[in-house]
């Protein structure tokens, strides 16, 4: 496995490979991560990973500063992943221009998550445009649990006829129903031990109304829980730890014909 440190190297690899498909990460993996590569491989020739924890998508500095960083580990992960190339980019190599410019969507971005986090999706979308740009890569890979980013990265790939394909994967699970997530192990013993309630809540098939006195009676602090297209997604909190999920939401709707709930525009 090849580690590209810096822009030259990696363009120098790129040069040599001829199929590639490229997952982001912000590092500390786990097996959401992992599903990704694996299904990079089966569609893509060479398997490009780059972790960058990106400062300009982080609105708290206290969840930039804390964000898990287990790098040794996650190289490890990656390489018995059969991983070809990780590209380690720091901050002065992907913004040359100190974030002068950025990529930002004015409608989706600002609903759900990107209301409770403003500037979020602009550092997103930025730091995606810029790695692909730089992987040149064929098809790029993300899980759904980030749905809305999945959502505006599709937009920005459409209105920028960007000449890449965008895969999504499932969501991956703990054994307990809670989707993974790199935050996960940032959660107490005791947070850890109710953060599976929110899957369970959602996927109850109860009215949006019941769902979200569930959540809060279970100690989630609810920034939103509503649908978007086919899926129901929540974004909660557990002290300083903001956990997403969604589900898709047609089977539920179904389950409960009187359920009352607020749509959002669609990207
Ligand atoms: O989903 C993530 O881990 C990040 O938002 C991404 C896509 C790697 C951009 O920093």
């Amino acid at each position: 496995m090849e580690i590209l440190k810096d822009i030259s190297a990696l363009r120098l690899w790129r040069q040599a490979q001829t199929k590639v498909g490229f997952v982001p990460t912000m590092g500390a993996l786990h097996a959401g991560h992992l599903s990704l590569v694996e299904e990079a491989k089966i569609h893509s020739e060479q398997v490009l990973v780059s972790i960058f924890v990106n400062p300009t998508q982080f609105d708290q500095v206290a969840d930039l500063e804390k964000y898990p960083n287990t790098l040794d580990a996650d190289l490890k992960k990656l390489k018995t992943a059969g991983v070809d190339a990780v590209f380690l980019p720091d901050f002065d190599q992907l913004y040359p221009d100190d974030y002068r410019y950025q990529i930002s969507e004015n409608d989706f971005s600002m609903a759900l998550c990107g209301a409770h986090r403003p500037g979020h999706f602009d550092g997103v979308l930025t730091v995606v445009m810029k790695l692909l740009q730089l992987s040149e890569a064929n098809q790029a890979y993300f899980g759904e649990k980030d749905y809305q980013q999945l959502r505006l990265i599709r937009g920005m790939v459409k209105a920028f006829f960007l000449n890449v394909d965008i895969i999504a994967c499932p969501i991956v699970r703990e054994a307990d129903g809670l989707a993974m997530s790199s935050r996960n192990l940032r959660l107490t013993q005791e947070q850890r031990a109710i953060a599976p309630q929110l899957y369970q809540i959602i996927r109850s098939g109860h009215s949006i109304e019941r769902m979200q006195r569930a959540i809060e009676k279970a100690g989630f602090e609810l920034d939103y829980l509503t649908t978007q297209g086919d899926r129901l997604l929540v974004a909660a909190s557990l002290g300083e730890i903001r956990l997403i999920d969604n589900v898709p939401y047609d089977n539920l709707v179904s389950l409960n014909k009187n359920n009352k709930h607020t749509k959002v525009k669609q990207a």
